[in-house]
């Protein structure tokens, strides 16, 4: 608008400047003058209301402006603060908007404490108190007989009874045998073989159980049999439970090896104790001390008494024949050494197997020949073979049930274009257990 005012007063002062002279050619000085007041007026109507435009463009700003510090209050202010769902229940319904309401509800076994519906109010505030979910009491009503103590579980309870009695709620007296036992050891001793159940009782059924080692045997569910884990378990398809024998005990049972073995680390198996190590044996300085499965032997080695030749004692288990006299051919021809070893087996070992070698140190003869001595019972049991030039092999022939002491003589022969150079013999003793472990 001023703009246009202003080059309206620029074209009227251009009228006057440029027609000057000849007043009868320019407007007169009042119509002029009337022409002014007139754009007077117009200007102030002009100012006038450019003024109160601005006016009110101002207040508008500061309204806008005090409304816009107070608006943002009432806006992030209009719901309640978050509710969470107490713990072993859940809450219905999320909108936390003024007006609007949540619900709660318990799980299985829990009773609602507090409000079991909140609403949001206009002071942005929950009504009514806090929800929570209180495990519901099963014992309150006391319902353990006969001395029993009840065990509130969730949604459930048992009752662990009094001495004497038995069944879920203890209402079942426990047969005569299982009242004379006091605890546990005299229970042991006595052979126990029952003992009361535990029962969890809930709302639809009853549920008795077992110590480890215990069933229930029967229609009466209040009474746990022990389980002969021997008897169930003989001859099982894993193997046998124990490698000697099972000793059912109440609730388990173990293993128990023979007199001479110990039981071994994995419980099950038999270990040979080697008495000869541990100084559990009682033989005397002049013996020999040798362990076999399940036991020991005290041995000394005598030298052999035979006609024409003597003997004498080169080691523990060795004996050489003295020199024999000139032309004595029946000293000459007697054996020029004894040596005697003793072996440990287990029963049933299997067979063919080779349980013995003599062998030559050097070969003075062309030929080493060798035999076994010894009566029907060694040839019952074995054999001997050549494997080499200069070694012979004592075999085993068939299994051997023990206990058995077996006897065996092996024989070796130097011979030089047939003549005898000389005889060798070797003792062997084998020592078969009861056991084949
Ligand atoms: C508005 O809400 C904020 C956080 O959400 C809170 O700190 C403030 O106190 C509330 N104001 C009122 C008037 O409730
Ligand atoms: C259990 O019995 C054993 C042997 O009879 C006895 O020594 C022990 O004191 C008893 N224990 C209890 C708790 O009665
Ligand atoms: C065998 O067992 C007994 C008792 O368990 C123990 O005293 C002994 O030292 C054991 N012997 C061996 C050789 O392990
Ligand atoms: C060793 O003791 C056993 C009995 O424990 C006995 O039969 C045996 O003769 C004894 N042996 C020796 C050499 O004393
Ligand atoms: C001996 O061993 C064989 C084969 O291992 C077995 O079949 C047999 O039953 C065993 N005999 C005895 C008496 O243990």
């Amino acid at each position: 608008m001023l703009p246009s005012a202003a080059l309206f007063t620029m074209m009227l002062s251009c009228f006057c400047l440029h027609h000057p002279v000849g007043g009868q050619d320019c407007a007169s000085r009042q119509e002029i003058q009337v022409s002014l007041k007139q754009v007077q007026k117009l200007l102030s109507a002009h100012e006038t209301s450019y003024l109160q435009t601005l006016r009110n463009l101002n207040k508008k700003i500061n309204l806008m402006q005090s409304s816009a510090t107070k608006l943002p209050d009432r806006a992030t202010n209009s719901t309640c603060p978050k509710l969470e769902a107490p713990a072993n229940g859940k809450k219905l319904g999320r909108s936390q908007s003024v007006g609007h309401e949540v619900h709660f509800l318990c799980h299985a076994g829990y009773e609602l404490v507090g409000s079991e519906s909140r609403v949001c109010q206009e002071s942005l505030t929950w009504s009514g108190q806090q929800t929570s979910c209180r495990d519901i009491n099963e014992c309150a009503s006391s319902p353990c007989l006969n001395g029993g103590t009840c065990v509130d579980e969730v949604s459930q309870f048992s009752c662990v009874c009094g001495k004497g009695w038995s069944g879920p709620t203890c209402q079942t007296p426990l047969p005569t045998v299982f009242i004379t036992m006091t605890n546990m050891s005299d229970a042991a001793a006595a052979g126990s073989h029952v003992r009361p159940s535990r029962c969890t009782i809930t709302q639809r059924a009853t549920h008795c159980t077992c110590e480890p080692g215990y069933t229930i045997s029967g229609r009466d569910s209040s009474v746990c049999t022990d389980i002969d884990e021997c008897k169930l378990f003989h001859n099982g398809q894993a193997g046998r439970l124990c490698l000697h024998a099972c000793v059912n005990t109440p609730g388990g049972y173990r293993c128990s090896c023979p007199a001479g073995y110990n039981l071994s680390r994995d419980g099950r198996g038999c270990k040979d104790i080697d008495e000869c190590a541990t100084r559990q044996n009682n033989c005397t300085k002049d013996q020999m001390c040798v362990n076999t499965h399940g036991g020991f032997q005290c041995l000394r080695v005598d030298c052999p008494k035979i006609p024409h030749a003597t003997y004498v004692k080169t080691s523990l288990i060795r004996c050489e024949r003295n020199p024999c006299p000139v032309d004595n051919r029946a000293c000459s021809q007697a054996p020029n050494s004894f040596s005697y070893h003793y072996l440990a087996v287990v029963s049933n070992l299997s067979a063919p197997r080779v349980m013995f070698t003599v062998s030559a140190l050097r070969l003075i003869g062309d030929t080493l020949r060798f035999s076994l001595l010894g009566g029907q019972q060694a040839r019952r049991h074995f054999t001997v073979q050549r494997s080499d030039r200069v070694t012979g092999e004592l075999m085993l022939v068939r299994p051997v049930q023990g206990p058995a002491t077996l006897e065996a003589e092996v024989e070796m022969t130097e011979l030089e274009r047939r003549g005898q150079l000389g005889r060798y013999i070797t003792k062997v003793t084998m020592f078969v257990s009861q056991y084949d472990f």
